[in-house]
């Protein structure tokens, strides 16, 4: 093994927005980033562009498109032109940009529970909404007759995350291609955020990048990634939006212009050395966030569904009937975001990307806070 995830690091004194939410006897386990040390290259790279004393505005390098594009034929043997991608500091501002292209009055579906900024994009964008839940079988699928019993003559675009933030999903070839079907059929657009690309932990699943699939759907998809979930390096603020279609490109590039910074030269570097990556750094981290779920299940049994991908586990409280979830949690000293803020109050999202004995010690926690309140 090259990389060890076992070490645990302070990250108390760093201004760490997860160590910071709760006082310093609760254990975070809430929002997305991981309490492991960034890869050596990665941080080797960013070392070498500070021997350049000074942080200027910064142009894209020609280099970052290059290692993009081999990357995702590479990851997901999706073969994307150069200029598709257009690069924004977040896939959140992009999805942002995203609904920013539709004119005031037009509509967009949003299943959920989803990642919780995907609930503010219509009221952001003066547009509007509705939430069409996904189907909770314990193996949360989208509800293709309930978004077409959604659609208005106003409807534009569908907005989906793949892997899914809250439920864990990766939604199979079938259920993408459903999907682009409906969205070709009412001749829409989609937004695929699919930031946990990397991040698949069942050995029989899979990401498959919707555009992928075929140009129909290409043509009317914005698809978002970024290096910064799977290397651990959300701080940095870069993402690409790969967009097919030049015209909703054009739209989108528009929709950025005063209102999204650029990206900085630290974001640049440290994106393009992990795009570069062909290191062990995917495979030895999914081993051990495997290993990780193993212990979650293990603990918590019935109350998860199928986990398939991303670090965060989507766990069944509703039986102990809480007002403050977050509140009661922190009581006994963890952590965790509460399902409310996706859209479904009975869960919380609980992520697993820590050293084991910090995990182990979480664990633990949740299994007297569970079983005290039941
Ligand atoms: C599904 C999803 N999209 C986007 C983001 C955030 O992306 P960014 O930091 O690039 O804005 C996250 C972070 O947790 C996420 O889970």
């Amino acid at each position: 093994m090259a990389y060890s995830f076992d070490t645990v690091i302070d990250r108390t004194q760093s201004s760490s927005t997860k160590w910071s939410r709760f006082d310093a006897d609760v254990l975070p386990f809430w929002v997305a980033d991981m309490d492991f040390a960034a890869p050596e290259f990665i941080l080797d790279a960013l070392r070498d562009r500070l021997e350049h004393p000074i942080l200027g505005y910064t142009q894209r390098p020609d280099s970052l498109n290059r290692a993009f594009c081999d990357w995702l034929s590479r990851q997901f043997d999706w073969n994307i032109e150069d200029d598709w991608i257009v690069w924004v500091p977040g896939v959140v501002p992009a999805l942002n940009l995203a609904t920013q292209t539709l004119k005031a009055d037009r509509h967009v579906i949003i299943p959920t529970p989803v990642y919780h900024p995907f609930l503010d994009l219509a009221r952001n964008a003066d547009i509007r909404e509705t939430r069409v839940p996904l189907i909770a079988d314990n193996n949360w699928r989208m509800d293709l007759d309930a978004m077409q019993a959604s659609l208005t003559p106003e409807t534009r675009m569908v907005l989906i995350c793949n892997p899914q933030n809250p439920t864990a999903r990766c939604y199979s070839r079938e259920e993408l291609a459903e999907l682009a079907e409906f969205i070709v059929k009412n001749d829409l657009l989609l937004v695929s955020d699919e930031i946990h690309c990397n991040i698949v932990l069942d050995p029989d699943a899979e990401h498959i990048p919707i555009a992928a699939l075929d140009p129909r759907i290409a043509e009317r998809t914005i698809t978002l990634y970024a290096a910064t979930k799977i290397y651990n390096i959300p701080g940095v603020s870069c993402a690409a939006a790969v967009i097919p279609d030049e015209a909703l490109r054009t739209a989108f590039m528009e929709a950025r212009r005063g209102l999204v910074h650029g990206i900085g030269p630290l974001g640049f570097e440290a994106s393009e050395a992990a795009f570069n990556d062909t290191s062990t750094w995917i495979p030895e981290l999914i081993e051990y966030l495997r290993e990780n779920l193993t212990l979650v299940r293990n603990a918590i049994g019935n109350r998860m569904g199928v986990h398939e991908g991303t670090y965060l586990a989507w766990i069944n409280v509703a039986d102990l009937r809480l007002d403050d979830t977050e509140a009661y949690f922190a009581e006994h000293g963890l952590g965790i975001s509460p399902g409310a803020q996706f859209g479904a109050p009975d869960y919380i999202r609980f992520n697993f990307a820590c050293p084991r004995t910090t995990l182990i010690e979480g664990l633990e926690r949740l299994q007297q806070a569970i079983a005290i309140s039941v």
